[in-house]
């Protein structure tokens, strides 16, 4: 197989396709020193990241369901063509419910694969996707672990239609954290957001980092394209880099509407942040031809 993470037998050696109980393809990527990644093609959602010493760093609920067509309850689900209900398609849009392909030979990016290992993942949409989003597009997601251990995912959406169409997209990330009171998000101080708890009305953030006391649901607009989430108690901090990506999604459940989520359990709340790089508040318009391009890093670094 022509995996684009290289192609000799020793990368082949890192890209391993494996299949779930429920009969699922999912891609295993391990780097040299032992970090791995799993990417599933129901969804082509990313299920785990760990680091070389088997540590897993994004949270995934004991309660999460592994058959389709729902989209796993933690990890990395992908929202497209459509964010939350801001749409008349299903939530968060039919991407994460849908089977992916290996693309066997997707078209080069500049600064591609050195020294990383990577999946290249296909979807185009289906007669019925048709149906409800009129619209033609090829949708390419390369997943890459590097040989520091960072992960690193990009969409690229291409419109193949003969219209214009826009869209609405965020990488969902479900990061691990030991306890949401001992974590502390930094890079979206003084940034307008999106209350989804009070009718998407806008707000500005005060001036200093985000801690949590309560449930949380926001999109904060135009952010840098750098935030990080700081967990004291473990002592290791999420760096979160993007491009392409202007918003940032932050979402918590807390303990009410938890119980209210039947694939997560009532006291998981506490031990996940979801922090997604997204385009949410200016849906991305792309003419015929055109091709948008997202790109998310995490990586994870010890901090005091
Ligand atoms: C968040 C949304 O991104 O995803 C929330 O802002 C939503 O409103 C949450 O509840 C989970 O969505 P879902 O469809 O995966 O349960």
């Amino acid at each position: 197989m022509n995996h684009s993470g290289g192609e000799s037998d020793h990368n082949r050696k890192l890209v391993q396709v494996t299949k779930d109980k429920n009969g699922i393809d999912l891609v295993v990527l391990r780097n040299p020193r032992g970090a791995s990644a799993t990417v599933s093609l129901h969804g082509g959602q990313v299920l785990s990241w760990k680091t070389d010493r088997g540590e897993e760093l994004l949270f995934s609920s004991s309660k999460a369901v592994f058959s389709p067509p729902k989209p796993v309850r933690g990890g990395i689900p992908i929202c497209f063509p459509q964010f939350g209900n801001r749409g008349t398609l299903e939530q968060h849009g039919f991407a994460r419910n849908k089977t992916w392909v290996i693309d066997q030979n997707p078209p080069p990016l500049s600064a591609d694969s050195n020294g990383k290992v990577c999946i290249d993942l296909l979807l185009k949409p289906s007669e019925d996707d048709m149906k409800i989003w009129p619209h033609s597009f090829e949708f390419r997601l390369k997943v890459c672990l590097t040989v520091d251990g960072r992960l690193i995912l990009i969409s690229r959406i291409r419109n193949i239609n003969g219209k214009p169409f826009s869209f609405s997209f965020a990488f969902h990330t479900y990061l691990s954290i030991s306890d949401i009171s001992e974590v502390r998000l930094e890079g979206l101080e003084t940034l307008d957001y999106l209350d989804n708890l009070c009718q998407k009305e806008r707000f500005t953030e005060q001036g200093d980092s985000l801690t949590f006391e309560s449930e949380v649901d926001r999109v904060y607009l135009d952010s840098c394209d750098m935030v990080a989430v700081l967990d004291h108690e473990k002592k290791q901090t999420f760096v979160i880099r993007k491009e392409g990506l202007p918003d940032v999604v932050v979402w918590n459940p807390w303990e009410k509407k938890s119980k209210s989520i039947v694939d997560f359990g009532d006291e998981e709340y506490k031990q996940m942040l979801c922090v997604d790089g997204a385009a949410v508040g200016n849906p991305i318009t792309l003419k015929p031809g055109e091709e948008w391009t997202g790109r998310l890093e995490l990586s994870i670094v010890p901090s005091t």
